[in-house]
């Protein structure tokens, strides 16, 4: 394995030198004090879907979905649960399943991994260049094998991955790549967003997320018209006309809205409820 020497100074490639700069992020109650600042634009969206009784894949996604495609340079976004669920019926759409191997680093939140388990496929860990943590095309070429179906490059922290090398390597070698994109929403790559740079990628949009929804959500982008609409039946109990079931899907919709509540309040809520202290 890679041995990270803490104390070298940073030498980013040039493509990554605009993520270079400073971001604050603020203490652990970071997402309260956001809350407060922006709470009658939130209250305000809360109470527009409220009343129209279309909680789930109603106008607000449709839009949502519309506007963050655009926003990732990609023609289709699928909003999803969660980014665990994006990663998943990603790789079920490109038909990784038992008997695959699919690549990626250990150095990621564990769902990666986990959603290369859900399919039955079996997860193969990548070392990591050590100025950037990120998966390169030069780790990855030796961890290839007749087996291998698709590549999950991640983009640790923001820092994009340098794309296109593992790119050619995956065109080279016939293998689908699904950025995980969890941490990049807005990253750039030679000018290009993430989510946009492999065959398909999956964004988690939980709280403590770049773009954060108040609960779970997640989204997945890509530009192929096929995989959007084998996402689309997968996300939604197989349909891609209302009970008509063509596969075993999955129910993974995204909310149109869903109440948040600082964590604070939340605490003492169920506190009173279950009678227990935390
Ligand atoms: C790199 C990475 N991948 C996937 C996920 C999973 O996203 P979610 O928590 O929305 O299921 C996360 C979330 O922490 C993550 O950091």
């Amino acid at each position: 394995m890679t041995q990270i020497d803490l104390s070298r100074s940073f030498k980013a490639p040039d493509w990554l030198a605009v993520s270079q700069r400073a971001t604050e992020i603020g203490d652990s109650h970071h997402l309260e004090r956001q809350y407060i600042e922006i709470a009658d634009e939130v209250k305000a969206a809360v109470e527009a879907v409220l009343p129209s009784g279309k909680y789930t894949l109603g106008p607000r996604v449709a839009e949502f979905e519309r506007a963050f495609a655009e926003y990732c340079d990609s023609k289709f976004c699928i909003g999803m649960a969660s980014g665990t669920a994006a990663l998943h019926l990603a790789l079920e759409a490109l038909g990784v399943g038992p008997g695959d191997e699919v690549i990626t680093v250990s150095n990621t939140y564990v769902a990666t991994a986990f959603a290369i388990s859900y399919t039955g496929a079996t997860p193969v860990f990548a070392d990591v260049d050590p100025q950037t943590y990120n998966m390169t095309a030069d780790l990855v070429a030796p961890k290839i094998t007749s087996r291998t179906r698709a590549l999950i490059p991640v983009h640790l922290y923001g820092h994009p991955v340098d794309m296109d090398p593992l790119m050619e390597l995956a065109k080279a070698r016939g293998l689908w790549v699904l950025e995980d994109a969890s941490h990049s929403h807005g990253a750039t790559y030679k000018g290009r967003k993430t989510g946009s740079l492999g065959h398909i990628a999956a964004f988690s949009f939980y709280p403590g997320k770049n773009l954060g929804a108040y609960g779970d959500g997640g989204a997945i982008t890509t530009s192929d018209p096929e995989l959007n609409e084998k996402v689309r039946m997968l996300r939604y109990i197989g349909q891609r006309v209302k009970w008509v079931h063509e596969v075993i899907g999955f129910q993974e919709r995204l909310d149109d809205a869903e109440i948040h509540r600082p964590a604070r309040e939340v605490g003492s809520r169920s506190d009173r409820l279950s009678g227990t202290a935390r």
